[in-house]
């Protein structure tokens, strides 16, 4: 590179040319972790203000690392909620994805169904690894219940799944959010949704695609290995199915 060039590099950058910026924060982070793989340049999804202010109400941690995963969730609700019957949560933590399905819920006035333990993870298993421990993300009922509170349609169940499934035993579901990171409940979840999934329901895994939940990979390859649904894995890390007829 010619010093004409880089002094008009620097220039660009120093006036808040946000292009450049993006090519130097690549290259550096090119250096330092390799493995990461910048996307393209200028995707909408980032531009979007309230969807970020949103995701930052709940999520105090600093960082943007769930910020596509809640994005690609909210997008593929469009696809199944104006299916018959309800939606539902396991593992909510704060409510972040729960506020999401349930904003696109009022349209169609749906039901929306939470399981959580509400004393974090429960105890992993040898196909989990050893990444998490029992008791992590653990979050008050009282701290989602305010965070949903401008929802009506929602139902609470707390407990170790799958204990209160039986609860919702009649009801047929048309999207269902799994997230609770580890082998045991969510295989459990599969178990229990998939024979109420409507056809063409989506159930999606937010951790399908991680190598901290290990798990939760084998618990959804496990179900699906003699099923017809295929599993979609997303470049956020998540996993789908969609319900075949
Ligand atoms: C990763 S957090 C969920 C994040 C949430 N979906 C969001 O949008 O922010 C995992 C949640 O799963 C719950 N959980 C984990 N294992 C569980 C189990 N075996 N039974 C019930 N809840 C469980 C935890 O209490 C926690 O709230």
């Amino acid at each position: 590179m010619h010093l004409s060039s880089v002094l008009k590099f620097v220039r660009q950058i120093l006036t808040g040319d946000e292009f450049p910026r993006y090519i130097l924060a690549e290259r550096i982070a090119g250096l330092i972790y390799k493995r990461y793989k910048f996307s393209e340049y200028g995707r909408l999804f980032l531009y979007d203000d309230d969807f970020v202010r949103l995701y930052e109400r709940f999520e105090n941690t600093g960082n943007f690392h769930s910020l596509d995963r809640k994005y690609a969730l909210d997008q593929l609700t469009k696809l199944s909620l104006f299916l018959d019957g309800d939606t539902a949560e396991c593992g909510a933590y704060k409510g972040a994805s729960s506020y999401l399905i349930c904003r696109r819920n009022l349209k169609y006035q749906k039901t929306h169904h939470i399981f959580d333990s509400f004393e974090g993870l429960s105890d992993p298993v040898n196909e989990d690894g050893d990444y998490w421990k029992k008791g992590d993300l653990s979050c008050g009922e009282h701290v989602l219940r305010e965070n949903l509170k401008e929802f009506s349609a929602v139902h609470y169940y707390k407990g170790w799944i799958p204990e209160r499934f039986s609860d919702v035993a009649d009801r047929k579901f048309c999207f269902v959010h799994l997230d609770i990171d580890l082998y045991q409940p969510t295989r459990d979840s599969i178990l229990f949704f998939y024979e109420r999934m409507t056809p063409g329901g989506i159930i999606l895994c937010d951790d399908y695609g991680f190598t901290s939940c290990p798990g939760a990979n084998k618990a959804m390859n496990d179900f699906f290995s003699d099923k017809a649904e295929e599993i979609v894995l997303l470049p956020t890390g998540q996993g789908f199915v969609m319900k075949q007829a």
